[in-house]
């Protein structure tokens, strides 16, 4: 079942964070649907964020996990995607709010950004904190119908 479904991917950057991030999706029992990369080779983070947005917007998984060197450009990416509300975080506030107020189904790091230890805590939020809805429903409505 896709919400149990958790599609991850990243860059070079961001291949140590992703290892390190999936023990955390396991250990909770999550299915991981690990799109790469798998090396320290150089790659193109468009790549990597196109294809967990591509298998959410395909139903292939519920949520995605995306890690390059900063996060921005990974994140810019998943973004391109009408379906895709992809947030780059920083802590747990950023986390909280990416859940509670945009209803972000990717979540975003920086591995040369964000140390180990806060971004397990923000995946955890990012699981864990439903959406707040009401009046942040009509604004996410939004985003998916540029003017
Ligand atoms: C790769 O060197 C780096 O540009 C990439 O990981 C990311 O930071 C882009 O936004």
């Amino acid at each position: 079942m896709t919400d149990k479904t958790i599609a991850i991917a990243c860059d070079h950057g961001g291949l140590e964070l992703k290892n390190i991030l999936k023990e955390l999706l396991a250990a909770r029992g999550l299915q991981i649907l690990d799109l790469g990369t798998d090396d320290n080779q150089s790659v193109d983070y468009p790549d990597y964020g196109y294809a967990v947005a591509a298998a959410i917007r395909d139903g292939r998984a519920g949520r995605g996990v995306l890690c390059c060197g900063t996060g921005i450009g990974i994140s810019i990416a998943a973004n391109r995607y009408p379906e895709i509300r992809a947030a780059l975080v920083h802590d747990a506030f950023t986390a909280r709010m990416s859940r509670e107020h945009n209803d972000a189904n990717v979540i975003c790091f920086g591995g040369r950004t964000t140390g180990p230890g806060v971004a397990l805590d923000c995946l955890e939020i990012f699981l864990d904190t439903p959406f707040g809805g009401d009046r942040h429903s009509r604004r996410v409505g939004k985003l998916s119908n540029p003017a």
